[in-house]
C-alpha cells in the first residue's frame, strides 16, 4: 500500500513539474494558432474611424496635446513617409535625367553668328544682385527642405547621429531665416519684372517654334521669351503659394487648426520638389544649355549677336530707346593673366 502511495505521488509529481514547464512557456508561445493578428487590427483600426480620434485629459493649457492619435494623422504620417519622398525623387532625379538627355542630343544651344565684340546692357546691379540674393536663398532652402524630407535616410546612415543632429539644426535654422530675404527677393522680382513677363501674341509663336532650343530657328522675342515668362510665373506664384504654406508651418496654429497645418505642410513639400525641379531646368538653360546666356546675370551684359539671336524684338525696342550708342560698347576688359 505504501509504495502504491509512494508511486501515485511520483506520477502526480510529474504532472505537475510538466504542467509548471508548459506554464512558463513565453506568453507568444501560448498565442492559440487561430487567432488572426490582423482581424484585431483591423478592429482597432474600424474603432480609431469611427471614435476619429484617441484623446485623453491633460492638465496643459494647450489641449490639442491631448490628441494621441487621429485618423487623418495617420494619413499624413504615410504622406510623409512614402508619398513625399517619391514625388520628389521623381521630379528631382526625372529632371536631372531628362536634362542630362537632352544635353546629350541637342548640346549646348551655340551663338550660331559668333561674337560681335559689342554688347549691351541686360540687367542693371539692383537687378543682378536681387536675382542673385533670391537664388541663393532659394538653394540653402532647397538643401535645408530636402535635407527634412530625404536627410533621415539618406545622410544619417553615413554620419554620426551627432553630426547630423548639428547638420540639421544648422539647416533648420537656415531655413527659418533665409525665408525672410527669400520672400522679399520674390516680391522684387515680381514688381521687377512684370512689365515684359505679361504673354502676349509673340509668345506664342514663339512657342509654336520651339524656342529656338528645341530646333534650330530663332524665333522672335521681347526682352522675356515665352519660356522666360513661365519660369518668372513659377517663381512668383511658387514662391507665394510656398511662402505662405511655409509661414503656416513656421507659426503653428496660428490661423489654422491641425488640419490645415497637414494640408499646409503637403502643399508646401510638393510645391518645393517641383519648384526645385524646375528651377534645374533653369540653371541648366542660364549655364550649360546656352551659350552667352550667364554673362547676362554675371556682368550684366550680352552680346550683340546673342540679342539678335535670342531676342530680336528686345534689341529693336533697345536700339530705338537708347540709340546706336546704348549698344556699341565694348564689353569689360578681361584682366591680364
Ligand atoms: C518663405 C519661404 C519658406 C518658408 C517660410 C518655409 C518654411 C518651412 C517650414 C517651417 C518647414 C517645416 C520644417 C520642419 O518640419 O521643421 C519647411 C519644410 C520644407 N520646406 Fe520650406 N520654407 C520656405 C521656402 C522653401 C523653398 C523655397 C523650398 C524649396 C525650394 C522649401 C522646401 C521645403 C521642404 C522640401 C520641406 C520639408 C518637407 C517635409 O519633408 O516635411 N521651402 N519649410
Amino acid at each position: 500500500m505504501t509504495t502504491l502511495v509512494a508511486r501515485f505521488r511520483i506520477v502526480v509529481g510529474a504532472f505537475a513539474l510538466l504542467a509548471l514547464v508548459i506554464g512558463a512557456q513565453p506568453v507568444s508561445a501560448q498565442q492559440p494558432t487561430s487567432v488572426n493578428p490582423e482581424a484585431s487590427s483591423v478592429k482597432e483600426d474600424q474603432l480609431f474611424q469611427e471614435l476619429n480620434r484617441i484623446s485623453g485629459r491633460c492638465s496643459i493649457p494647450d489641449q490639442k496635446a491631448c490628441t494621441i492619435e487621429q485618423p487623418a494623422g495617420r494619413d499624413w504620417r504615410h504622406f510623409h513617409q512614402v508619398v513625399l519622398p517619391w514625388i520628389g525623387a521623381i521630379a528631382i532625379l526625372g529632371m536631372l535625367g531628362v536634362l542630362v538627355l537632352f544635353y546629350l542630343i541637342r548640346g549646348m544651344v551655340r551663338l550660331e553668328s559668333g561674337r560681335s565684340g559689342r554688347v549691351l546692357v541686360r540687367f542693371n546691379v539692383f537687378e543682378r544682385f536681387v536675382h542673385w540674393m533670391t537664388a541663393t536663398c532659394f538653394i540653402i532652402l532647397a538643401i535645408s527642405g530636402l535635407n527634412i524630407t530625404f536627410g533621415k535616410a539618406v545622410l544619417l546612415p553615413i554620419m554620426s547621429a551627432e553630426a547630423f543632429t548639428a547638420w540639421s539644426q544648422w539647416l533648420k535654422y537656415a531655413h527659418n531665416y533665409l525665408s525672410f530675404p527669400f520672400t522679399l527677393g520674390v516680391i522684387l522680382i515680381f514688381l521687377m519684372w512684370i512689365v515684359g513677363n505679361l504673354p502676349n501674341r509673340v509668345d506664342v509663336e514663339w512657342l509654336k517654334e520651339g524656342g529656338g532650343i528645341v530646333g534650330h530657328r530663332h524665333p522672335p522675342a521681347e526682352r522675356f521669351n515665352a519660356g522666360q515668362k513661365m519660369v518668372y510665373w513659377v517663381v512668383v506664384l511658387g514662391g507665394a503659394a510656398i511662402a505662405i504654406s511655409g509661414y503656416l508651418l513656421m507659426f503653428p496654429f496660428y490661423l489654422t487648426n491641425v488640419a490645415g497645418m497637414q494640408t499646409a505642410q503637403m502643399s508646401h513639400a510638393i510645391i518645393g520638389m517641383l519648384f526645385i525641379a524646375v528651377m534645374l531646368a533653369h540653371i541648366y538653360i542660364g549655364t550649360l544649355g546656352m551659350e552667352g546666356a550667364f554673362e547676362a546675370m554675371g556682368t550684366g551684359e550680352v552680346d550683340l549677336n546673342w540679342a539678335k539671336e535670342h531676342h530680336s524684338l528686345w534689341l529693336e525696342e533697345e536700339k530705338a530707346r537708347t540709340g546706336p550708342s546704348g549698344i556699341q560698347r565694348q564689353p569689360a576688359a578681361t584682366p591680364a593673366e
